[in-house]
C-alpha cells in the first residue's frame, strides 16, 4: 500500500487484503462523533517557557480546529468515511468557526446544537519541541448532556466514538449507557479517554468497557486513570474488559491486546516533527477507519500509527489530512 498525503511523509507499506468484515451498506453514515467542540488557538516557537508575572514571545500563531473529537472526526472524514457529528457550541464567532471547519473537512454537522446561552470552548496551545502546555475553557463543552442525544439517531450509522471523557462534564457519568444502547442498535463503537485536567483520574471503566469495542489511551492515561505504578498493571487490570486495548505510546509506537494476544508495533520514522497535536487522535482514526473496512486488528494497529506518524508532519491536528489521503492498496 502506498499512502500519499500533501505533507512531506510517504509510506509504503503491505497491508492484508482480505477483508472479512460485512457492512450493510445502506446506512447513509459510517461513524458518528459524540463530543466536545473547540478552537486551538495554537502558538509555536517561543521565546522561552512561559512563567506567571513574565511575558515571552511566539514566532507563529496557527488558528485551528480543536478538540480531540472534532480532529479524529474530521481526519476520519479525509480517510474517506461518512462522518456526522453531535456536539455543542455557543452562538459566537469560534462556534461558527468550528462548524465552517467540521465542514470544509466533509463532516456532518446537522446534529450540531447553537446554545446562545454559553460560549464555544476554546483551548490556547502553548507548543514546545513535541509536546505542548494546553489551558481550557469549556464553554459550551460542559454542556452536552445526555437528553441532548436523540438516540434513534444511532440507526444511521455504523460505529459510534467518543473522546475527551474528563471534558465532557455534562455526559462523562452517562457514556457506558450511551455505549451500551449504541452497541444495541448495532453499532461499533471506541472511546479514548484523554487527559484529566484535573488529573483526579476518576473512571467507571466497569460500567464503560464492557460497551467498547476498542479502549485508545496513551500510556500516562492508562496508568493514572488504573491507579497503577506500571504499564503491564494498568493493562492487567483492565484488557479484559473491552474486546480491543490498544495503548499509544508517542514516537515509541503503542501496543494492542486482543484476544489474549499483544501486539507491540514501532512508530514510524518522521525525521521533521513538526507537533504532536493530534497524533493521538489520527491514530484512532486510522484504526477504526481499518477496522470498520474490515482489516485484521494488527493491520488497524499498523495503519494507526502510519496515520498517527503523518499527523506530526504539520502544524496542528488536521492540516496534514486536509487534502484526502489517497490510498493504492
Ligand atoms: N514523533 C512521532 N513520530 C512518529 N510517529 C509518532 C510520533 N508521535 C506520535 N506518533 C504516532 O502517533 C501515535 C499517537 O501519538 P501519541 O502517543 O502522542 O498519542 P496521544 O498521547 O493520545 O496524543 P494526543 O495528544 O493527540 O491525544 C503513536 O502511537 C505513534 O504511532
Ligand atoms: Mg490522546
Amino acid at each position: 500500500m502506498i499512502i500519499t498525503t500533501h505533507s512531506s511523509l510517504q509510506v509504503c507499506e503491505n497491508l492484508d487484503k482480505t477483508l472479512p468484515r460485512i457492512r450493510n451498506m445502506s446506512k447513509p453514515f459510517d461513524v458518528l462523533v459524540i463530543g466536545e467542540l473547540n478552537i486551538d488557538l495554537i502558538l509555536n516557537e517561543l521565546s522561552a517557557t512561559p512563567k506567571i508575572g513574565a511575558e515571552v514571545l511566539a514566532n507563529e500563531m496557527n488558528l485551528t480546529l480543536g478538540s480531540s473529537s472534532a480532529i479524529f472526526a474530521a481526519n476520519i472524514a479525509s480517510l474517506g468515511l461518512k462522518t456526522s457529528f453531535l456536539g455543542k457550541v455557543g452562538s459566537d464567532l469560534f462556534g461558527r468557526f468550528t462548524m465552517e471547519e467540521l465542514r470544509k473537512g466533509n463532516v456532518d454537522t446537522t446534529s450540531v446544537l447553537i446554545d446562545a446561552t454559553t460560549k464555544t470552548g476554546a483551548t490556547i496551545v502553548l507548543n514546545e519541541m513535541e509536546d505542548r502546555a494546553n489551558v481550557t475553557f469549556l464553554g459550551a463543552m460542559a454542556n452536552l448532556k445526555m437528553t441532548d442525544i436523540p438516540f434513534e439517531l444511532f440507526d444511521q450509522f455504523h460505529h459510534l466514538h467518543i473522546s475527551s471523557f474528563y471534558f465532557q462534564t455534562g455526559l462523562k457519568e452517562d457514556i457506558g449507557y450511551i455505549f451500551q444502547s449504541a452497541r444495541k442498535a448495532g453499532l461499533t463503537t471506541s472511546f479514548d479517554m484523554q487527559w484529566d485536567p484535573l488529573e483526579k483520574w476518576e473512571i467507571n471503566y466497569d460500567q464503560i468497557l464492557p460497551h467498547v469495542s476498542i479502549f485508545l489511551p496513551n500510556e500516562l492515561e492508562i496508568i493514572h486513570s488504573t491507579k497503577s505504578r506500571s504499564l503491564p498493571e494498568a493493562v492487567n487490570k483492565i484488557k479484559d474488559l473491552c474486546e480491543i486495548l490498544t495503548v499509544k505510546m508517542g514516537v515509541r509506537g503503542s501496543i494492542m491486546y486482543s484476544m489474549g494476544n499483544s501486539i507491540e508495533h514501532p512508530s514510524y520514522h518522521n525525521p521533521k516533527v513538526i507537533d504532536a497535536i493530534g497524533a493521538g487522535d489520527s491514530f484512532n482514526a486510522g484504526f477504526i477507519y481499518a477496522f470498520l473496512k474490515g482489516y485484521p486488528v494488527d493491520q488497524c494497529q499498523k495503519l494507526a500509527n502510519i496515520i498517527g506518524a503523518i499527523s506530526t508532519t504539520m502544524a496542528g491536528g488536521t492540516t496534514a489530512f486536509q487534502k484526502k489521503v489517497s490510498f493504492r492498496l
